[in-house]
């Protein structure tokens, strides 16, 4: 098996004195949250919420050229979203059926690359082929790049990338020694992205649900009120223009 290269992957978060003032986030990552409390409000089934939720990712894609956002993940389905009921576990794996089939014209046309990220093996065959349908058909796409988070998990992610680079090691195509904090990201499946800027939590919960673990090591955090099916271009601006007049240190001393 061979490691992804990191030869395309923009620069990490590595600041030097001359990056601490950043203008606005290049990669956001968002933890949609709070569907089933909007449902809930309205005296609705959890997956009222959920169809409501995935109507605003649109708005929030098409919004990133505008607020310079280059690169948005999105966390869709977490690898403990099983312990949730049969009915809104299928209704979730449909609902995610139904909106790749649906936008998938409409972000090819947009310009918008998608990848996913989380374990495949445990999603249904159906739905494992509408998401490579929809790497494929993106893939030559250099606008906006959209990750979608779908059974991922932080340490899920870690265990399988330890997985490949032990099989690696056991045969002999990696050296013990070389395993630093350069190698190991190359087996996560964020291989080719950068770190995320800036991480959004909605719904007011002030956790990070076993999302990205590695990854934002030193990303900033808001965690906002706002239910995600409320959550709309004029607030996702108005954080981005907050990050824009955050300092950055990365452990050093600002000059
Ligand atoms: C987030 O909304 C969407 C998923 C986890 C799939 P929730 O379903 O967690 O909504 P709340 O937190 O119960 O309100
Ligand atoms: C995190 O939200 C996962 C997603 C948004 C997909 P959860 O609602 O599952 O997280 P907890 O249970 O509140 O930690
Ligand atoms: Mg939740």
């Amino acid at each position: 098996m061979s490691i992804p290269s990191r030869k395309d992957k923009p620069a990490a978060s590595s600041a030097t004195p001359e990056t601490y003032h950043v203008s606005g986030p290049r990669h956001v990552a968002i933890i949609m949250d709070g569907n089933g409390r909007w449902a809930q409000a309205r005296g609705r089934p959890r997956l009222f919420g959920h169809h409501a939720g995935a109507k605003r990712v649109r708005e929030i894609v098409e919004a990133c050229p505008r607020l310079g956002v280059q690169y948005l993940t999105i966390f869709a389905f977490s690898t403990e979203n099983w312990k949730r009921t049969q009915v809104e576990v299928a209704g979730l794996m449909s609902l995610f059926r139904r909106y790749i089939s649906r936008e998938m014209q409409a972000l090819a046309a947009k310009n918008v690359r998608v990848r996913f990220i989380g374990d495949r093996e445990r999603l249904d065959a159906k739905l494992t082929a509408l998401m490579d349908q929809l790497e494929r058909a993106t893939a030559g796409n250099d606008g906006t790049q959209l990750t979608i988070a779908l059974n991922y998990g932080g340490r899920d992610e870690v265990a399988r990338a330890t997985q490949r680079l032990a099989v690696d090691i056991a045969k002999g195509r990696l050296n013990p020694d070389d395993v630093d904090e350069e190698t190991l990201p190359r087996y996560l499946d964020t291989c080719v992205l950068p770190d995320p800027d800036l991480v959004i939590r909605t719904s007011g919960e002030a956790r990070i649900s076993n999302f990205l673990l590695w990854q934002s090591a030193y990303s900033e955090y808001e965690f906002i009120d706002t239910l995600w099916p409320d959550f709309t271009e004029q607030e996702f601006a108005r954080l981005c223009d907050k990050f824009g007049n955050r300092d950055r240190r990365f452990g050093a001393v600002k000059l």
